[in-house]
């Protein structure tokens, strides 16, 4: 075989994607003698290597497909559920938002299904680590298989355990919480990153980035960050371009925080403001502290 076709063809060993009719995709590792199996009929693996990507195949009844190369929203997208996921237009802004690239330290819990674990392990590549916890041991195997059928589980450290315990590691670059009440594990998220390390979270109702807003302050949290992103698709269609009918709405919120040092006593009122750690009732807090000691001052 020679490089180009090494190259731009499927080989033993990668991960294809077969797109038919409605956009219906199928993604799967190519196995010398392997067979593709679904209601839209089978296709031998061997038929598929050498192939070169984005070519239209038939399987045995004559249903057409394209063989590409998925990319990893169509990978994510396909992840086995054991729980709710996380989705590619969230997945792509937390990733940057946090930093998280190349070479970088992530805790994550929970697991779940292992979607936004496998967006990390593909971000943080070979010299990086994510250390990812999870409470339900059948949960946790699940996104392990799927993250095995990835090649991926080089770069990941499988926890089983309540992060009420804490975390083993310190000094850590980032660390992204999807669990219900991540307001209750701040302390330990504190201890685990490392200065000025990034903290991210997703949750679904207003009431939860509540308490999380003032669990976040409580533990010297600053450049507090809260939006929701929403995707809006076109029908691709010069003649009648217009946005498709349906669109999801919501699918949760997105807080963000660093983790940093502050003397109270030292620390100016203005920037803290400014970066979300102080609020009106702080603020009142103040102006009452400070009359009172006005008042002091003008007794004595
Ligand atoms: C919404 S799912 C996470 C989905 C995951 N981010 C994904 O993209 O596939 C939440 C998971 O957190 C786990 N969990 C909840 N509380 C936890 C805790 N205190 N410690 C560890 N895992 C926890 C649950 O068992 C559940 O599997």
């Amino acid at each position: 075989m020679t490089e180009s076709t090494e190259i731009f063809c499927a080989n033993p060993g990668d991960l294809v994607q077969l797109v038919g009719l409605s956009h219906k995709s199928f993604i799967f590792n190519l196995i010398e003698g392997g067979e593709f199996q679904s209601h839209r009929g089978v296709i031998k693996h061997d038929d598929l290597i050498g192939k070169p990507w984005g070519i239209q195949i038939f399987s045995h009844n004559g249903s057409p497909f394209f063989l590409l190369q998925p990319s990893l929203p169509d990978i994510l997208k396909s992840t086995k559920r054991a729980t709710q996921i996380m989705y590619p237009k969230e997945i792509g802004y937390i990733l940057l938002h946090m930093g998280i690239g190349p070479g970088k330290r992530v805790i994550e819990a929970g697991t779940g299904s292992g979607s936004f674990t496998t967006a990390l392990a593909y971000s943080i590549g070979e010299s990086g680590r994510i250390y990812s916890y999870e409470t339900k041991a059948e949960t946790q195997r699940i996104a392990q298989r799927s993250l095995e059928k990835l090649k991926l589980t080089d770069y990941i450290e499988f926890k089983l355990r309540d992060i009420s315990e804490g975390f083993d590691e310190q000094g850590v670059d980032a660390v992204f919480l999807d669990v219900s009440n991540p307001y209750d594990y701040l302390h330990h998220v504190k201890k685990a990153l490392k200065p000025g390390g990034y903290f991210g979270s997703i949750l679904p109702t207003a009431n939860q980035v509540m308490s999380l807003l003032v669990a976040l302050r409580q533990n010297d949290f600053a450049f507090i960050d809260v939006c929701d992103i929403s995707l809006r698709y076109y029908k691709p269609e010069p003649s009648r371009f217009r946005p498709t009918d349906r669109m999801i709405s919501h699918t949760g919120y997105l807080i963000f925080a660093r983790s940093v040092t502050i003397d109270h006593t030292l620390a100016d009122r203005k920037l803290l403001k400014e970066i979300g750690m102080i609020g009106l009732e702080d603020e009142r807090l103040f102006d009452k502290i400070q009359d009172s000691e006005v008042q002091t001052n003008l007794d004595s």
